[in-house]
């Protein structure tokens, strides 16, 4: 890690030096300052608050708030829910994956869409349904999936 980093997220995670039991507070805290945690700054984050690093790599993982990768220019939601998966949501997840080469909990290596799967979006009735930043897309199948992504990516060029 640059020292820089370091500095800076131990400044941040201070306020719990040697508070084991604060982890879950010093990283909200290092996430709301970086937009993520990065390795090196888990690493950091464990030697100051006091815990084995295995033990913050296991919160980052259980808890889907924590991120360990930068936040791509839009988020995607995909609806997980009954309706939507009922019609086929799998295979826009599927699209996706074949779109952008990650997967949900991931941001693509263009740092254009971090992809994140959603219970339900409240539009049932055009499942399966995802939503990028505030716009909702229905009715969705992975031909039409891809259509969209790719008219993102052309507009970011
Ligand atoms: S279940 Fe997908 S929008 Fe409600």
């Amino acid at each position: 890690m640059n020292a820089d980093l370091e500095t800076r997220v131990a400044e941040f995670a201070k306020a719990y030096a040697g508070q084991p039991s604060e982890l879950i507070q010093a990283l909200h805290r290092v996430q709301s300052e970086l937009g993520y945690v990065p390795p090196a700054a888990q690493a950091a984050v464990a030697r100051v608050v006091g815990v084995p690093l295995s033990q913050v790599r296991g919160v980052i993982t259980f808890y889907h708030y924590f991120r360990a990768t930068p936040v791509g220019r839009h988020t995607l939601r995909l609806c997980l829910g009954t309706a939507c998966h009922v019609r086929g949501a799998d295979q826009v997840l599927k699209a996706i994956r074949e779109e952008l080469g990650v997967g949900l909990g991931e941001t693509s290596s263009d740092g254009l869409f971090t992809v994140e799967g959603v219970r339900c979006l409240g539009a049932c009735g055009l499942a399966p349904v995802m939503m990028i930043d505030e716009e909702v897309y229905g009715k969705l199948d992975p031909k039409r999936t891809k259509r969209i992504l790719r008219g993102y990516r052309e507009k970011a060029e």
